[in-house]
């Protein structure tokens, strides 16, 4: 069942996603060679529980962090760790969330550390506006396979592969809520967007191929060919006309800039 928020709901991921886009803007200021994803995860669940907020990854499914820190071939879910030390060259996905009465926020970014390949900028680039080129479908009455078609579409236009064992998802009251939104091409339409509907949607896209495996410690998803590979997530409202909202948005990203589609 897909949940519609009402304005009390709405009013609070609001909050919920504002909040953890500052979390975002701050976490991308402490990426430099020398800084340990562990000490990435304090300082993330410290700015959450600074702003109010309770992290909501920590001890999900028994998840042992607040934000999960994914290097390289890494594509999602890294569990931070001491000895796992960020070097110059480096790409990491960042990905976090809070809950704030009662209500989630999710997101996701890439970020280079220090100077990297161009191969590796492009990657973060085009993973990145796979997301915006999706939610630009994200319009009441569209149908949500839209949204998945616009990011396979661009994505494959650019010879990337495209993770498909992990999806976005609504998300409200629960992490993880209805519907599944893939980020390849259905042939089935899927559920019709509605107005109220909060949706997380992210692209995790590869420089080689889109299979993965997951390591021994049954979380790091790993890409299966050793390419690198990108994560960018936001947290979306669907509203009565015109664009969605995006909710978690944040300084950094608008100062980056919102490509068009
Ligand atoms: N942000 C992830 C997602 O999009 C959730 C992380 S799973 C956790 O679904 F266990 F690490 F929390
Ligand atoms: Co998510």
């Amino acid at each position: 069942m897909i949940t519609i928020k009402d304005e009390n709901a709405i009013a609070l991921m609001r909050e919920s996603n504002r909040l953890l886009g500052i979390v975002h803007d701050e976490l991308a200021e402490a990426i430099r060679p020398g800084i340990s994803t562990a000490q990435i995860d304090e300082l993330g669940e410290s700015l959450i529980r600074k702003l109010g907020g309770v992290p909501n990854f920590k001890n999900y499914n028994g998840y042992p962090a607040s934000i999960c820190v994914s290097v390289n071939d890494e594509v999602v879910h890294g569990i931070p760790r001491e000895e796992r030390i960020l070097k110059e060259g480096d790409i990491v996905s960042l990905d976090a969330g809070l809950i704030w009465k009662g209500y989630h926020s999710d997101a996701a970014r890439t970020h280079g550390v220090g100077s990297i390949s161009p191969e590796a900028e492009r990657l973060i680039r085009d993973t990145r506006n796979s997301f915006f080129a999706g939610i630009a479908k994200a319009v009441a009455g569209a149908h949500l396979h839209q949204i998945s078609a616009a990011i396979d579409d661009y994505l494959t236009d650019r010879g990337y592969g495209i993770v498909r064992d992990l999806t976005g998802h609504g998300i409200g009251t629960a992490l993880h809520e209805d519907p599944v939104i893939p980020n390849y091409r259905r042939r089935m339409p899927g559920p019709k967007l509605k107005a109220g509907m909060t949706l997380a949607v992210e692209p995790m896209v590869t420089l080689g191929r889109g299979d993965v495996e997951w390591l021994e410690d049954d979380w790091t998803v790993v890409t299966a060919d050793g390419s690198w590979a990108a994560h960018y997530e936001n947290t979306i409202l669907i509203t009565p006309q015109g664009r969605a909202e995006i909710l978690s948005l944040g300084e950094r990203e608008r100062q980056i800039g919102i490509p068009e589609f």
